[in-house]
């Protein structure tokens, strides 16, 4: 566990973490190219030409896949942690005209709290509500939130979701995702974070949210973990 966290405060979403995680997802790139359809590979290339997206190519391919297969179903969709809008522009390619709700302090990371040991900074992830407007323009139905989650939520209007996608890094944003959705998720639904098992705060909110809940935390090989509502 030490280990761990020295070498994910190395990282500390700087630019050795973007300049790894560019290697590996061209790497998985170049794998998943030879077995998956050319239209989605060149969504992926081009979200990673444009340093849209801090997932992986393989987290990225898992968003769209499942997110795919949740827009049958009743429900909006949604998702905490926008960024650059890269997991965000994966979403809109597949949820056809369902509402989307996007939110994020649009300033970077809220401070964090002892749960998060000291591995991200105030301000971090910062990017412009405006530019990501301008870069999903062509989708519709997309409904932005600027502020912190979940205080953000309150002018929501009540509605169930089918899919909802959290990448906020922090214990205490991870906690408010898993309170605010988890009611509001259809049966069937799926909600999946992003650092599950990598950062300590995720974890330590699935872990704790979920202790007295029916369902199981899905471990994914990718450090995201998923959860299908019982
Ligand atoms: C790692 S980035 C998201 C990366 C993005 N999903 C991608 O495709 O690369 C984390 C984002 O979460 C946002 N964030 C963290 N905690 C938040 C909270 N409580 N409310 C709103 N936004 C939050 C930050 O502003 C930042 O933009």
């Amino acid at each position: 566990m030490w280990l761990k966290n020295r070498f994910v405060q190395s990282l500390g979403g700087g630019r050795m973490e973007r300049f790894g995680l560019d290697l590996w997802s061209r790497l998985q790139l170049a794998s998943l190219g030879s077995r998956k359809d050319p239209a989605v590979m060149e969504l992926l290339w081009d979200i990673r030409r444009g340093k849209r997206s801090l997932l992986s190519a393989f987290e990225q391919y898992l968003i769209y896949s499942v997110a795919r297969s949740q827009s049958k179903m009743p429900g909006a969709m949604a998702e905490v942690g926008v960024f650059r809008g890269g997991s965000a522009k994966l979403i809109c390619e597949v949820k056809g005209d369902k509402p989307f709700h996007l939110f994020d302090t649009y300033e970077g990371l809220p401070p964090s709290s002892e749960a998060d040991r000291g591995i991200h900074k105030e301000h971090q992830y910062t990017c412009s509500l405006e530019e990501i407007q301008e870069y999903l323009s062509g989708y519709e139905n997309l409904h932005f939130h600027k502020g912190i989650f979940p205080d953000s939520a309150a002018d929501v209007p009540e509605q169930t979701y089918c899919f909802a996608h959290f990448d906020v890094d922090l214990y205490e944003g991870t906690k408010g995702c898993l309170e605010y959705f988890y009611p509001r998720m259809e049966r069937g639904g799926v909600m999946i974070s992003h650092d599950y098992g990598i950062l300590a705060g995720v974890e330590k909110a699935f872990q704790e949210f979920f202790e007295d809940k029916p369902e199981e935390i899905i471990d994914q090989p990718t450090t995201q973990c998923m959860i299908i509502k019982l």
